[in-house]
């Protein structure tokens, strides 16, 4: 029994011993709204009389609040106004205050009275009250950098005792740094509640680095059970920077650009938000085009090669590209349709003008030639020929043609064929010659019928006819043929029907002076179509002057197409 009661002691005396402030004064925490329990000692007391609770009023006297007789089973209240209907005393001494308020932050003393004895226990009461959610306030939008923005105001209320508010950046604590991190805050008491209000508001010197940053606030008070931290809803900002750079794309981003496109210069600064106004410069142009977002070349032409630039609306920070518009023409000569003569020489020339060195090549029917131009032009060389130049890359085609005609004089062969009827003898003519030539047969000796067949056309430029004669004596036959550009005789002796022909020489040139005439006509004409090519290729050489050598290789270099495109301006002018 003893020895229970002295470990009760001893217990009593450890708790005591923990709940002790310095001054021997029990300390209780409680919670603000909530109900203070306070013991009444921890010692029991046998014989206990009765036990009166009084506490310190602010004027510093000291107050009844309540008692309770032991023998009576039975507690009075006292009439402190401000504990009215609040308190209470249970069997045990202990006091219950509901509703606990800051100004029960008071010492009260328990007073315990025996026949013999008096006991008495102070207890000081503290009141703790949690700030609500701390909140930012006042956020604005943006935040620009290289300023001191307003992050907020971060605002946690009705706190006791006061608390303190911490700024953070994506978790980390923010300190105050001279010029970049300011922090003001300020408490407010509230007279009537006692309670506190923080409140904090911070600036902050933005930079890039705050692009997607979270801000958030802390607010600490204490609590019966030591510290407790409250944690805001995170602010963030769009981040206002100024442009940097700008740059100048060029739309559609195809490698080459070729006359014709339509293109778009896009200028672009890498601020934020980014910059809506532009000058775009033009090559050559020193005054820029104020535009607000694209600037736009529709068909453009090889006269827009340059470089192009565009800057900020306040002409700072200048990007520039080079264009260059890819362009490709031929000039044909001669072109269009040509009519030469069998025999003549025949030039031509195609120089292409093109952003780029190209070759051209000719065709004809589909097939490439080799070589050109023509010596002694035949029939067969007759045709459409097609200059052809091609810059794969950039998509270029070009293309130019002309059509040649070959004229010749005629030429006309006569012959005999072998008859075997006995009546009739047939004589066979083939001409050659362009434009078609008529051909007109006679014979001497009027009684005979000549009997011309329609004409076989053997080629476009060949044509053949039999004639059927019946001779009653011998006869010669003359034919002539006749173009534009000449007539040929022939002439054949055919004897009577009644004389079997002999199989003898078939043709007839009629004689050899008409033979020797035809020598010289073609003598002379060879003459002239080499007088012909000759001032043809004065011309070229003048044309094509200097270092072009080849008539069918033609070998454009962009410096000879400057200059023939101002000698081209210049004779427009
Ligand atoms: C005191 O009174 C209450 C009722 O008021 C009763 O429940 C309790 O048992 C009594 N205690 C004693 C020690 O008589
Ligand atoms: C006194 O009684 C209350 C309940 O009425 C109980 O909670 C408390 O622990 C008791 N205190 C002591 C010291 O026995
Ligand atoms: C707060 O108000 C209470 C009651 O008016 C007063 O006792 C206390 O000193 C005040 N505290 C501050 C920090 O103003
Ligand atoms: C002080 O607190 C009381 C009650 O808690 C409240 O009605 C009053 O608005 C508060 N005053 C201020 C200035 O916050
Ligand atoms: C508030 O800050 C002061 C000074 O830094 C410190 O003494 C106090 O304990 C802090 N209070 C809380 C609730 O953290
Ligand atoms: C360029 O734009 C015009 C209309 O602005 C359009 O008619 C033309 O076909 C476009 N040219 C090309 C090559 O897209
Ligand atoms: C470019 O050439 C076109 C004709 O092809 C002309 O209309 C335009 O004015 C020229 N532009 C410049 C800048 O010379
Ligand atoms: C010419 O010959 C054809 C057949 O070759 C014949 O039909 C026609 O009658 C002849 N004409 C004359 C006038 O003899
Ligand atoms: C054709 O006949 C004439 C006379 O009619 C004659 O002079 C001439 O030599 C003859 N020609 C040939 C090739 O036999
Ligand atoms: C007709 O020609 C033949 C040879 O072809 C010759 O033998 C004959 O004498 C000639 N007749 C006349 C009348 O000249
Ligand atoms: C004459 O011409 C015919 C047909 O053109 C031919 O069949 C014959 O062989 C030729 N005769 C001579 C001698 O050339
Ligand atoms: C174009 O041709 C010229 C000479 O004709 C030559 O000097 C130049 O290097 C060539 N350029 C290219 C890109 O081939």
């Amino acid at each position: 029994m003893e020895a229970s009661a002295r470990t009760f002691l001893v217990v009593c005396v450890l708790c005591a011993a923990t709940l002790r402030t310095g001054f021997g004064l029990h300390t209780v925490n409680a919670v603000y709204g909530e109900t203070i329990i306070i013991p009444c000692g921890h010692e029991t007391i046998d014989d206990l009389l009765f036990a009166s609770w009084k506490y310190d009023a602010h004027d510093g006297t000291s107050q009844f609040l309540a008692s309770r007789s032991a023998v009576k089973n039975k507690t009075t209240y006292g009439d402190a106004l401000e504990y009215k209907n609040r308190v209470e005393v249970s069997e045990n001494y202990t006091l219950f205050i509901a509703n606990a308020v800051i100004n029960d932050e008071r010492r009260f003393v328990c007073m315990r009275v025996t026949a013999d004895n008096v006991f008495e226990d102070p207890a000081v009461v503290r009141v703790f009250k949690p700030a609500s959610k701390p909140e930012i306030l006042e956020q604005p939008k943006i935040m620009e950098t290289g300023k001191i923005n307003r992050v907020g105001v971060c605002v946690a209320k009705d706190s006791y005792p006061d608390g303190n508010i911490t700024w953070y950046r994506n978790g980390k604590i923010l300190l105050p740094i001279d010029g970049a991190v300011i922090i003001d805050w300020n408490k407010e008491n509230n007279s009537s509640s006692g309670l506190y209000s923080m409140q904090s508001s911070l600036h902050y010197m933005a930079t890039k680095e705050d692009i997607r940053a979270i801000f958030s606030c802390t607010v600490t008070f204490f609590m019966p059970n030591g510290q407790v931290s409250a944690v805001s809803d995170t602010a963030s900002f769009d981040i206002y920077y100024p442009t940097e750079k700008v740059t100048i794309q060029i739309q559609p981003s195809k490698k080459y650009i070729k006359e014709g496109d339509n293109i778009t210069l896009q200028c672009r600064g890498n601020g934020n938000p980014p910059p809506q106004e532009f000058l775009y410069y033009l090559p050559g142009q020193e005054e820029g085009i104020v535009s607000s977002s694209a600037y736009h070349i529709t068909d453009i032409k090889r006269n827009a090669t340059g470089d192009y630039k565009c800057s900020l609306s306040d002409k700072n920070m200048m990007a520039s590209t080079t264009v260059t518009v890819h362009y490709l023409d031929l000039a044909l000569t001669p072109s269009g349709e040509v009519t030469k003569q069998i025999g003549d020489t025949f030039s031509v020339l195609c120089v292409p003008f093109a952003s780029k060195n190209v070759s051209v090549m000719f065709m004809k029917d589909s097939k490439i030639l080799t070589a050109l131009p023509f010596k002694n032009l035949q029939y067969r060389d007759s045709g459409v020929y097609e200059c052809l130049a091609n810059l794969e890359e950039e998509g270029l085609k070009s293309r130019k043609t002309l059509k040649l005609t070959v004229e010749g004089k005629p030429r006309l062969k006569l012959s005999k064929t072998p008859s075997s009827d006995g009546k009739t003898k047939t004589i066979s003519y083939e001409v050659e010659g362009f434009p078609k030539p008529e051909v007109s047969c006679s014979s001497t000796g009027n009684l005979v019928h000549l009997n011309k067949t329609d004409e076989t056309v053997i080629s476009n430029i060949r044509y053949s006819a039999k004639i059927i004669i019946s001779p009653e004596e011998n006869t010669t036959v003359i034919c002539v043929a006749e173009n534009k550009l000449g007539k040929e005789v022939r002439t054949l002796n055919v004897s009577a029907i009644s004389i079997p022909e002999r199989d003898e020489q078939n043709d007839s040139s009629d004689d050899s002076s008409d033979h020797a005439k035809l020598i010289v006509g073609i003598v002379v004409g060879l003459l002239l179509a080499a007088l012909v090519a000759g001032v043809a290729y004065c011309i070229y050489i003048r044309k094509s002057s200097p270092g072009t050598k080849h008539v069918g290789k033609e070998l454009g270099n962009t410096e000879e197409n400057k200059k023939l495109e101002e000698n081209n301006h210049k004779s427009e002018a």
